[in-house]
């Protein structure tokens, strides 16, 4: 599996996102991730498509998009215009599942869903062959800087075995050390915000996450 590091921009420098998304660029970022909360899904309030799209306009890397929204299904063309290439959204959302899928597709961009802590992850079978991602979140949605929860590996575990191609996605405290739990598990796409933003030298802890995800 192909191993990919998503900066998460939650932990980003809000004053200088073009700044934030050249270093990421230049660090060897696979993707950036980008968190959508509305303060109903999850308490808190980020950013919207109007502030993806000028941030496309200055940056090449594929947009991975994290909808933490109650009815992602009203915005999807938004997002899609706004030039997201991933769209994940929330199995607990209040949309219809299906629906939100075939429109994500129907716009374009790869569908990915996600399961929260509290959610088996048997709840995204059924759409799985509409999913090119699925992301596990090792920490309750809403903010960044939180504890990695290592107690969600087996849902990682049961998923790579049973469907050996897909992406997994993990988002939540993914750190130098917390990368290879993930990775053995069976992940391969890895959200980091806290560990590459807060970090000195934000290139050397991308490549030392690919490193440690791979050497496992
Ligand atoms: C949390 C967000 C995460 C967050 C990760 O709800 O989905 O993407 O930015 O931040 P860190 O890596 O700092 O835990
Ligand atoms: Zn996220």
């Amino acid at each position: 599996m192909d191993i990919k590091i998503s900066p998460s921009m939650l932990a980003s420098d809000f004053a200088n996102l073009e700044a934030e998304l050249k270093k990421c660029e230049n660090a060897g970022a696979d993707m950036i991730h980008l968190d959508v909360m509305d303060g109903h899904f999850v308490p808190n309030i980020t950013i919207g498509a109007p502030v993806i799209k000028a941030m496309r306009a200055v940056c090449g890397v594929p947009f991975d998009v994290h909808l933490m929204i109650s009815d992602p299904l009203k915005y999807i063309e938004d997002f899609a215009d706004a030039g997201a290439d991933v769209i994940t959204f929330h199995v607990e959302c209040s949309s219809d599942i299906s629906k939100t899928i075939d429109k994500i597709i129907a716009c374009g961009c790869k569908a990915s869903l996600s399961v929260k802590p509290g959610t088996d992850i048997e709840a995204v079978y059924p759409y799985m062959d509409r999913l090119s991602m699925v992301l596990v979140m090792t920490v309750e949605p809403g903010f960044g800087g939180q504890s990695f929860m290592a107690d969600m590996m087996p849902k990682i575990e049961k998923l790579r075995a049973d469907y050996p191609e897909v992406d997994i996605q993990v988002d939540g405290g993914v750190n130098a050390e917390t990368v290879k739990v993930c990775a053995k598990a069976g992940a391969n796409v890895f959200v980091a915000g806290s560990a590459v933003f807060k970090s000195s030298d934000p290139a050397a802890t991308i490549q030392l996450l690919k490193e440690n995800a791979g050497n496992v």
